[in-house]
């Protein structure tokens, strides 16, 4: 069914279990992640991000129809989310395209600029029925943006900040950087669960991990443990689709129906989809 993400994040929090969502960048992601969130029984969050949208051209309308249709197909609750926005016209988009939540991305901004535009953006959000989520701290590593260090000093989330950051832009969630970062391939990133549990203990609003594909299982656990709500995995479904696109053109040099490969790869992603929502939702 299409659930809204205010009220899935509620139900998780409130029941101290992450929220998985995944990152939709095909039709086949989409049909994967419900899926996979259908075998482990347990919600999810389908998310285009604005990466997505400008890698299909700038629209947002097919995409959004068609995982809006596979949340609507599905056993288990499914709520759809647009990504990483920093571009005003796209967030205008997000209540007509059926997105029930959006993440605005002011990150790289300073301070004082980041509440401002955000503060802005949410107000936005709000009179038009959509739950709000921003960042404050550098997660970094999405494509574009410079070369950071998630161990920096300087890039982690300041719990004093983010609770006034959260006061002063009414934001429904907060992303933090805890120490995960990005589109990391290996999952090796060590989070800092102590600055997660100042953090809950802090900002009033439920807290959001962005790069989970980087971390490891026990890591991911203990973050949710700590106070983590809403666990963004994106790079772990490309990465077990290239992998099966791979070995189903290697395993039969003929093949040249994409649905081969296609098959394949939905199937890797939706195991995928399975044993994160598994960690994230196993208290
Ligand atoms: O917002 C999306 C997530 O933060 C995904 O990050 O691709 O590193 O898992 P990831
Ligand atoms: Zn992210």
């Amino acid at each position: 069914t299409l659930a809204t993400t205010g009220d899935l994040v509620s139900a998780a929090r409130d029941a101290g279990r992450g929220l998985p969502a995944f990152n939709v960048i095909s039709l086949e992601h989409a049909e994967a992640i419900a899926a996979g969130a259908e075998a482990a029984a347990s919600a999810a969050v389908l998310q285009i991000s604005q990466n997505a949208v400008k890698f299909h051209g700038g629209r947002v309308g097919p995409l959004a129809r068609a995982a809006a249709e596979v949340a609507r197909g599905s056993s288990v609750p499914l709520a759809l989310h647009l990504d990483h926005v920093d571009d005003g016209a796209l967030l205008h988009c997000a209540a007509d395209a059926g997105f029930s939540s959006v993440m605005f991305d002011a990150s790289a901004l300073p301070y004082e600029e980041n509440v401002k535009a955000t503060a802005e953006a949410a107000e936005w959000a709000h009179r038009n029925g959509l739950w709000f989520e921003a960042e404050l701290g550098r997660v970094g590593g999405k494509p574009g943006d410079p070369p950071l260090n998630a161990h920096a000093p300087g890039v982690r989330t300041d719990p004093g900040e983010a609770s006034a950051y959260a006061a002063a832009t009414g934001v429904d969630a907060l992303a933090v950087a805890v120490g995960s970062s990005h589109a990391m391939t290996e999952r090796s990133a060590t989070l800092d669960h102590a600055l997660i549990g100042r953090l809950r203990t802090a900002v009033p609003v439920p807290l959001v991990l962005h790069g989970s594909s980087g971390v490891p299982d026990t890591e991911l656990s203990a973050a949710v443990a700590a106070g983590m709500t809403k666990i963004n995995i994106g790079t772990a479904l490309n990465i077990a689709f290239s992998i099966a696109v791979r070995e189903a053109l290697a395993a039969d040099p003929e093949v040249v129906d994409p649905r081969r490969c296609l098959a394949s790869a939905r199937d890797a992603m939706a195991a995928t989809v399975t044993h994160f929502t598994r960690v994230v939702t196993d208290g």
